[in-house]
């Protein structure tokens, strides 16, 4: 089980601290990254590279265990326990994850990778508040004082567009919505400034128009404070929406990988037409399903 603190790692501003790159330096580069099961000796993933630069969003779309996830998992460094990384790279503001003890990753993951996944419940208590949460995380992390903590909370709270932080930094998981514990979620992510968020089909099990408002949220951070995101989704209009760069998985091995714009309007492998051909009908008989109805 994966907990809150290990997807919003210990804030320790250990590569801003060594000084920032030039704007253009990756915040995240994968190269040839393969995944294997080490129980059944077996290749999952057979390669993915790409790079992530401040401010820009790579999307990874495909179907039902392609990989996506476990290439997230594997870049912050939370592989299931019989995963391995068993070839390629990957590098995190330039430095290079297998080089480092654990110790080291744990303060490099903190000021750089957070993550936030479909089930935003889960990576939260359900008995103690959800802005002592939050500040918990930043007193642990930040060593911020007991009051300066709730303030901070508070603040990414509203910064997260909640209606009314104040209310919702004193209240449980089981008085808010899906939406809003998604919300919640991604003011912990970002509590310790990291430079990349990985949301994994983040907004999959909230209906549209929440859906829209968290993507619109994920593009305002990502405009306001240079956030660099990784989006994986089942739907390539939330990619569209969101993503500069997308990558096609399936069955392991991207089968396609471009600027989305050209990949959705000249897709050059028969899967990626397939996704996009399924889409369109979906989006039709969505559109038709009222009008049947009525
Ligand atoms: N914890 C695990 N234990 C065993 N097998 C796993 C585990 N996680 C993933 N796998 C296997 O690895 C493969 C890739 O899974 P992954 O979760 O990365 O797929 P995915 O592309 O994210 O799929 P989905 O779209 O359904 O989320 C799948 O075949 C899956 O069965
Ligand atoms: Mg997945």
């Amino acid at each position: 089980m994966t907990t809150l603190s290990q997807i919003i790692a210990p804030g320790q501003p250990a590569v801003t601290a060594a000084g920032p790159g030039p704007a253009t330096e990756p915040v995240l580069s994968l190269r040839d990254v393969r995944i294997s099961d080490r129980v059944t000796d077996r290749e999952i993933v057979h390669g993915v590279t790409f790079d992530l630069t401040p401010g820009k969003a790579v999307g990874i779309v495909g179907e039902s265990g392609s990989g996506k996830t476990l290439t997230c998992r594997a870049a912050l460094g939370i592989l299931p326990a019989h995963f391995e990384v068993s070839g390629g790279s990957i590098e995190i503001a330039g430095t290079d994850i297998a080089t480092l003890t654990s110790r080291q990753w744990t303060a490099l993951r903190g000021a750089t990778i957070g993550a936030v996944f479909q089930d935003p419940a889960s990576y939260l208590n359900p008995s103690i508040r959800v802005g002592a949460q939050i500040a918990e995380v930043l007193r642990a992390k930040q060593g911020l004082k007991r009051r300066a903590a709730r303030n901070r909370a508070v603040e990414l709270l509203r910064a997260v567009r909640l209606r009314d932080p104040e209310l919702v930094y004193g209240q449980y998981t089981y008085e808010l919505s899906g939406g809003m514990l998604q919300r919640v979620l991604i003011a912990a992510a970002i509590a310790v400034e990291p430079r990349t968020l990985i949301a994994d089909e983040a907004t999959t099990a909230l209906d549209v128009t929440v859906q829209a408002e968290i993507l619109d949220l994920l593009a305002e951070l990502r405009e306001r404070t240079g956030l660099a995101l990784v989006v994986v989704s089942h739907d390539l209009a939330v990619v569209a929406q969101l993503c500069d760069e997308v990558l096609v998985m399936k069955q392991g091995d991207v089968v396609e990988h471009g600027p989305t714009r050209a990949v959705l309007h000249d897709p050059q492998h028969a899967y990626t037409r397939l996704l996009i051909a399924e889409h369109n009908q979906y989006g039709l008989e969505k559109f038709l399903a009222p009008k049947e109805a009525s």
